[in-house]
């Protein structure tokens, strides 16, 4: 279980509830000193927490925003079935975020699809954009309005999503938008599973199958320094089939290209697959220093 933060945001912010744009601004407003943003899609859990929790050790004020964008959502996913959960994400973080922005789709697009988006370029269109077209564009049309909503000091994104951390940096740099991104670890159930929303979907059966992703990450991790022992491990896991892999590769971090024999330095071990129709992700970061 997460404990509470030790910190010096020793004060337990009166959690408000906020469902406008215009009161956001106001409030953020009258924060004083710096700000993080813990940017969601509600359905929070534990992995959240964490993210919460580091954003208080960052900043004095935390603003959480709950949102499910359709914007990233394709034709056929599962939009309408995504969990929707605000009393229980509010019960959650009580106390411990100064802000829960959750706007209506109309509040957030008040012309739905916008007229200008912002595009994720080739890193939206392979691994997870490979499979879901579009989707990167539409996590970081979000995350840019969100960020102009919230304009945080500094905004924390999990590990576990990869490829929208490399983007959303991607996003900051290329923009530059003045926050910084800080990474969270990921973070993960006592049988080694990644916390995600999408676990709610599985079956006791699909939860014991999905330990596979968790145990091809520590077998990459095991082979590590060599990017051609870590390349092996993830060859090994996907010939054995124990799920319909989508992909396991070896990174650079910041292109999401496959990273060469020669590669030294961080490798990204990205691993997706399907289980009882739900799609999971896991992911650690090695570092290759050997042949
Ligand atoms: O990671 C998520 O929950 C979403 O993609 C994000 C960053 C909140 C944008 O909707």
């Amino acid at each position: 279980m997460i404990q509470d933060p030790p910190s010096h945001s020793a004060h337990r912010p009166i959690t408000a509830l906020v469902r406008t744009k215009d009161e956001l601004r106001q409030r953020r407003t009258a924060m004083d000193g710096t700000v993080a943003a813990v940017l969601t899609m509600g359905a929070l859990h534990d992995g959240h927490l964490a993210l919460v929790l580091r954003a208080r050790e960052l900043a004095d004020h935390v603003i959480l925003t709950d949102f499910v964008n359709p914007l990233q959502f394709g034709p056929g996913e599962d939009l309408e079935a995504y969990p929707r959960t605000l009393e229980a994400d509010l019960a959650l973080v009580d106390g411990l975020v100064d802000v829960v922005f959750a706007p209506s789709i109309p509040e957030m697009y008040p012309a739905y699809p916008p007229m200008v988006s912002v595009t994720a370029g080739h890193a939206g269109t392979i691994l997870e954009g490979a499979a879901r077209p579009g989707h990167f564009d539409g996590v970081v049309t979000v995350v840019a309005k969100l960020l102009q909503l919230t304009a945080p000091h500094v905004s924390v994104f999990g590990r576990k999503d990869a490829q929208q951390l490399a983007i959303i940096q991607r996003l900051v740099a290329d923009l530059d938008l003045p926050v910084r991104i800080e990474p969270v670890e990921i973070q993960r159930e006592p049988t080694g599973l990644a916390r995600s929303s999408r676990n709610a979907y599985l079956s006791p059966a699909g939860r014991e199958q999905a330990l596979v992703l968790s145990r091809t990450i520590a077998a990459a991790l095991a082979a590590a320094p060599s990017v051609g022992g870590i390349r092996a491990a993830l060859a090994a896991a996907v010939q054995r089939a124990e799920i319909d892999w989508d992909y396991a590769h070896a990174l650079d971090p910041t292109s999401l290209e496959p990273v060469g024999p020669e590669h030294r330095g961080e490798v990204l071990v990205a691993l997706a697959g399907t289980i009882e129709g739900t799609r999971l992700l896991d992911a650690a970061v090695a570092v290759a220093t050997a042949p």
